[in-house]
């Protein structure tokens, strides 16, 4: 984290708390809990992008809908007060944007953006502490988040992804991604693409489709996750799980109202697509070429149902021998969703923890399944290299 958004976070503490929160010797504080200044407010009537340019529309709205989409946006934008409800029972930050930003509102995080997960089923050292701190909490908060002692921890890193085109795919059929699973490699080729199947209450299962463990179904899931998990604010509940339905402050709950949440789920899912470079090189046809021989489309599928993401959906470890992450059910230490490529090689960093600097970094990164695509990489002639690159960089 920059000395420049330490100090917000300071000031945003004092602001939020009365008092600057200090972490207790031996309590693992993320350097990722970070907020901004309140520079978002008032955005109702800031310029729209074009439809298809990146923070714009997905499409040509009616003017009943823009407005929709424009309150969605302000909701994005907005830096939420304690008044409203923020940070109770904690947060990582104050609004969405705050994390939500490169190359414009809505698209991805830097480094520092970086939220933190933790859980049983990996090594952490010295669990016997008891307890962790991932996230802002006021000091007169009964507790911390407590570890159960009785398992290993591990933490991990999760980077922030872009949401541009998010609503394709949340419309994408679930049997467009489970025609692609191949649980037992039947056919031999390395590559075990498996479905996150999720429980969504009353035994009715949902394929994951968000998230790097593709750990969360649907774009309103997300929603009603995002806004408790990262900012403190309940929600109306749908049953689901996936909502922070009371948090014991003041104010009354739900601190966001349907109308609310469905302005927000109209402005995620009509966010547009990625734009693609537009690229005449003639570089372009040839790494094309070379990401469906070296294999990286088995996994980075070019397009589901019509939806040119460059991903399958679904779960692959290639992480490296020795890896330790988070374990989750139906989502072992190691698996991860493949991640839609479309936009994403000129926001780094990449892979789930921002390991990689550069795209190239990336791509060195990929052990277990994707081992094969690493070494037909590795054995590519300069100019190869630089033409997939070049590819990448322009989807
Ligand atoms: C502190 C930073 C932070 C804030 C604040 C934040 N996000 Fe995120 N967002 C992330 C990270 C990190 C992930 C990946 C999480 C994971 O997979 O574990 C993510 C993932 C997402 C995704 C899934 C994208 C995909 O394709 O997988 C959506 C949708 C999303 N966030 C929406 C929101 C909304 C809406 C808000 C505000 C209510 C919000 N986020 C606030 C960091 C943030
Ligand atoms: C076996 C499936 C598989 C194959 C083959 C594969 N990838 Fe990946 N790729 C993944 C997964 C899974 C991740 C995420 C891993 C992580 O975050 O730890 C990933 C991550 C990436 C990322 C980082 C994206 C981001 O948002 O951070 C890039 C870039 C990438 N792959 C490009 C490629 C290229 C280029 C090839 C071919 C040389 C390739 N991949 C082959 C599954 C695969």
């Amino acid at each position: 984290m920059g000395a420049h958004k330490r100090l917000l976070l300071a000031a945003l503490a004092v602001l939020l708390f009365g008092t600057v929160i200090s972490a207790a010797p031996g309590l693992f504080v993320t350097a990722s809990t970070v907020t901004f200044a309140r520079d978002g407010d008032g955005a109702l009537d800031a310029p729209v992008p074009a439809v298809g340019e990146p923070g714009g529309p997905s499409r040509v709205l009616t003017p009943a809908e823009l407005d929709q989409w424009k309150r969605g946006r302000e909701l994005f934008d907005r830096s939420f007060h304690r008044s409203e409800g923020c940070g109770t029972p904690e947060m990582n930050a104050d609004s969405c944007r705050a994390c939500h930003q490169d190359p414009a509102i809505g698209g991805a995080g830097g480094l520092e953006l970086n939220v933190s997960r933790h859980g049983g089923g990996g090594m952490f050292p010295d669990p016997a502490s008891g307890q962790a701190l991932s996230k802002l909490r006021p000091p007169f908060a009964a507790a911390r988040e407590e570890y159960d002692t009785s398992v290993t921890y591990v933490f991990e890193q999760r980077q922030t992804p872009s949401i541009f085109g998010g609503g394709e795919i949340d419309g994408i059929p679930e049997s467009a991604i489970l025609a692609n699973e191949d649980p037992t490699d039947a056919d031999n080729d390395g590559v075990s693409g498996v479905a996150r199947r999720i429980d969504v209450g009353g035994g009715t299962i949902e394929i994951g489709r968000f998230g790097w463990k593709a750990q969360v179904p649907r774009m309103v899931d997300f929603a009603r996750d995002a806004m408790g998990g990262e900012i403190g604010m309940t929600t109306p509940d749908d049953g689901r799980g996936f909502a922070l339905v009371t948090d014991g402050d003041p104010i009354m709950d739900p601190e966001l109202s349907q109308q609310q949440l469905d302005d927000l789920l109209f402005f995620l899912t009509h966010l547009a697509r990625p734009k693609p470079g537009g690229s005449t090189s003639p570089l372009r046809a040839q790494g094309e070429l070379l990401f469906d021989t070296v294999g990286c489309a088995k996994c980075h599928v070019p397009s589901l149902a019509g939806v040119p993401l460059f991903s399958d959906l679904l779960l692959h470890d290639v992480s490296a021998p020795g890896f330790q992450g988070m374990d989750e059910p139906g989502a072992p230490s190691g698996e991860y969703r493949t991640p839609p490529l479309w936009g994403n090689c000129s926001t780094a960093p990449y892979m789930h923890d921002g390991a990689a600097e550069t795209v190239q970094h990336a791509i060195l990164l990929h052990f277990g399944e994707a081992e094969f695509a690493r070494l037909n990489y590795l054995a590519l002639t300069q100019a190869e290299k630089d033409a997939l690159l070049h590819f990448l960089g322009d989807i």
